[in-house]
């Protein structure tokens, strides 16, 4: 019960991140196109708002209700799919803090142009080209991990737990008993048992059906 209101909280963490980029996005483009500094000062200052309360809040708790559900269904946060996404998830964070700096920048220079009812700067619009670049690469590495999540593929290079697993004989073992299925007929991960009791009693953590399971 508690593993499926989790996942309703990732999910509409993931809606409410994506939603609300993608929002914010338009809407900015939509007023800079106007070129009216009064009304970009507006937007802006809105979209920095929303940033703060929505973006930034979902930021934070998207990876807390990830681990913890990883933890709860058996995904080891090694596994191919997740460390990808969380690789993804630190590129979007090194796209997205310096829109953030950027939206407030456009926002004053954007409040100082109305106030001296002059035309917007030019340093507005140097800004204003980074904040629309960067929103492409952010915007991509969303849409990266929204297809991991989903799809949860098998991918071996990433898999670091895997890689490390084949120095150690201990792992080695541990890795042998924790697999269920043959991994070269797999077309997703699956999920690893959670715990191990006691020497070679596993607990299976409860199995979600996947492509390859579905097709056994
Ligand atoms: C940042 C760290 C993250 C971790 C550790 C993580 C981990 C997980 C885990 C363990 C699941 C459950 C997989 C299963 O049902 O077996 C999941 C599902 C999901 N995640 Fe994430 N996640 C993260 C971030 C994100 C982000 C940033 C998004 C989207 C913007 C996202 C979107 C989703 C979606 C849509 C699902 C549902 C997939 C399904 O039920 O088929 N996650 N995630």
């Amino acid at each position: 019960m508690l593993e499926e209101w989790l996942l309703l909280a990732h999910v509409t963490g993931a809606a409410v991140l994506f939603g609300t980029g993608a929002g914010i996005a338009f809407f900015m483009v939509m007023a800079h196109r106007t070129r009216d500094p009064a009304l970009i000062a507006h937007v802006a200052g809105t979209v920095v708002i929303a940033d703060t309360v929505f973006t930034a809040t979902s930021a934070i708790l998207q990876p807390v209700t990830g681990y913890l559900l990883a933890r709860m269904i058996g995904w080891d946060l090694s596994e191919g799919w997740i460390a990808l996404s969380l690789l993804l998830y630190v590129i979007t964070g090194l796209f997205w803090l310096p829109v953030v700096w950027i939206q407030i920048r456009l926002r004053d220079l954007a409040r100082a142009a109305a106030a001296s009812a002059s035309a917007l700067p030019p340093a507005y619009f140097s800004l204003y080209r980074v904040w629309f670049a960067f929103g492409f690469p952010a915007f991509l590495a969303v849409i990266g991990i929204l297809w991991l999540m989903l799809t949860k593929p098998s991918i071996p290079y990433f898999n670091i737990g895997q890689r490390l697993a084949t120095r150690s004989a201990a792992m080695v073992m541990l890795n042998h008993f924790s697999r269920t299925g043959s991994e070269s007929h797999s077309l997703s991960a699956e999920p690893k048992p959670a715990q191990v009791e006691t020497l070679g009693t596993l607990t299976t953590a409860k199995a979600r059906p996947t492509m390859s399971t579905l097709t056994r």
